[in-house]
Parts: structure tokens; C-alpha cells; sequence
């Protein structure tokens, strides 16, 4: 089977997947549509993820949640219905560099019922500013650890942000997943016909070496064709 087959049948069984087990919802489908007519690339994750994400999130019990990349909130919402959903006293608290795209994910996020900021806060500035500033206010008691760490911004930064997110997190039992370790991999030419950039030291095999979590690749493929998640739980 080609390529080309293989991809068009996984969107044919997501679609009929989704139509079964994803409750239609026009918060999160304007989310979507409001997140393109702001001019944002169309990158959230699938409805097939969010839902994951959810799930993931329930499974973990995690009641505080840190997404680095906020985009228009869709995985947002996702995570602050979930911590509602599980009875959850914590929050979502989002990163996002873009001023105009931070308000427009609280507007989404309310849109969708969710309380902002005590259910979701959206953080305004570069991953790499804000937390260390969040690892600061956790050193002074401001505020909880994370249990649940959501990694969705730039992928140059991927491994600084798993660093900082190992360290934001409450420790054994806490889950940091990176979204697109896939694609950037394909980018980087570590798989795929591409040319292998010279420098290129995949995020795979920084988390491989790290003592301090256990962690797996998982490859996607369906409305986001060929991708996955490096999920990785501390031990
Ligand atoms: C793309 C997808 C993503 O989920 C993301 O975070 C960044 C880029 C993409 O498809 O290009
Ligand atoms: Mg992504």
C-alpha cells in the first residue's frame, strides 16, 4: 500500500471514530474557526488528541496542568474540562508568546465555560521567560507543582522546556508529553529521506538519557498525518 493510501484511510477511520466517540461542540469548533480568522496557523491539536490529552489527564489524576503554546486554547479547554470533569481543585495555567493570540484564547476558553483566569490561566511571554518565573513562585509557595506538563510550542526549545517542565513538576507520578517529536525529527532528517542536519540531537535522545524519567514515542497518524507524542512520566 502506498503512502499516500495508508494516510487517506487513517483520516477516513478518524473521521469515523471521532463522529462516534467525540460529542459534536461548538465551543471547540469555534475555537477552531476563530482561531484561523485571528490569523493563527491551523496547528491545534485534532479532536482525536484533545480528547487523548483529556483522558491522559484524568487517568494521571493530575490536577494542576502547564501547557507551553497556547495557540487559540483548544487543548486548553480541553485540559481545564477535564480537571473539571475529575473534580480537580487545580487549574490549567498556559504559556503564550503572542499577545493577541493570549486574548483570544481566553476568549475561547470562556466561550467554551471555562473560568478564566481560575480555571485556566493564559501567561503572556517566550516559554523561556516565564518559567523560570513560575519555578520562583513555586520556590516561594505562590504556587502548586504541576503534575501534568503539555509541550506544544516551538521545537527548537523542546528540550529546555522538558528540562524546566521536569522541574516544575511534582516529581514520581507527574507526565510531561511533547507534542510533533515526530515532524521534528522528519525536519531535523533524524528519519525520512531528508538530509540529517549535522547538528541535529533529537529531544528522543536527550529524554533516553535522562535518569529521571521513564519515557516512550508514541507515532500518530490521522488528521495530523504522520506525527506523535514523547510521553514521558517521572520516576
Ligand atoms: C505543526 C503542528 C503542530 O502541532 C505544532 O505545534 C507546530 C507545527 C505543523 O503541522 O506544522
Ligand atoms: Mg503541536
Amino acid at each position: 500500500m502506498s503512502a499516500n493510501t495508508v494516510l487517506a484511510n487513517a483520516k477516513d477511520i478518524e473521521s469515523y471514530a471521532v463522529s462516534h466517540l467525540i460529542a459534536v461542540d461548538k465551543a471547540l469548533t469555534d475555537t477552531i474557526s476563530n482561531t484561523a480568522k485571528n490569523g493563527a496557523p491551523p496547528i491545534a491539536v485534532s479532536p482525536t488528541q484533545g480528547k487523548f490529552l483529556s483522558l491522559l489527564t484524568r487517568m494521571s489524576g493530575a490536577q494542576n496542568v502547564l501547557e507551553i503554546g497556547t495557540l487559540g486554547g483548544y487543548s486548553s479547554i480541553w485540559f481545564a474540562r477535564s480537571l473539571k470533569a475529575g473534580g480537580k481543585k487545580g487549574k490549567v495555567t498556559s504559556v503564550e508568546v503572542l499577545e493577541d493570540r493570549r486574548e483570544l484564547a481566553m476568549q475561547n476558553l470562556r466561550n467554551a465555560g471555562v473560568k478564566v483566569p481560575e480555571e485556566a490561566e493564559v501567561l503572556l511571554g517566550a516559554g523561556l521567560e516565564v518559567l523560570p518565573r513560575l519555578l520562583a513562585e513555586i520556590e516561594q509557595g505562590k504556587r502548586p507543582k504541576f503534575d501534568f506538563i503539555f509541550i506544544d510550542a516551538d521545537w527548537e526549545n523542546q528540550w529546555n522546556y522538558f528540562d524546566y517542565g521536569v522541574k516544575l513538576s511534582k516529581g514520581p507520578g507527574s507526565v510531561i508529553l511533547i507534542d510533533n517529536a515526530v515532524q521534528k525529527m522528519l525536519e531535523d532528517g533524524i528519519a525520512g529521506q531528508g538530509k540529517r542536519r549535522e547538528d541535529a540531537i533529537s529531544v528522543v535522545e536527550k529524554v533516553g538519557e535522562d535518569r529521571r524519567v521513564e519515557a516512550v514515542l508514541l507515532q500518530t497518524l490521522g488528521a495530523k498525518q504522520h506525527d506523535g507524542f514523547l510521553m514521558a512520566l517521572l520516576v
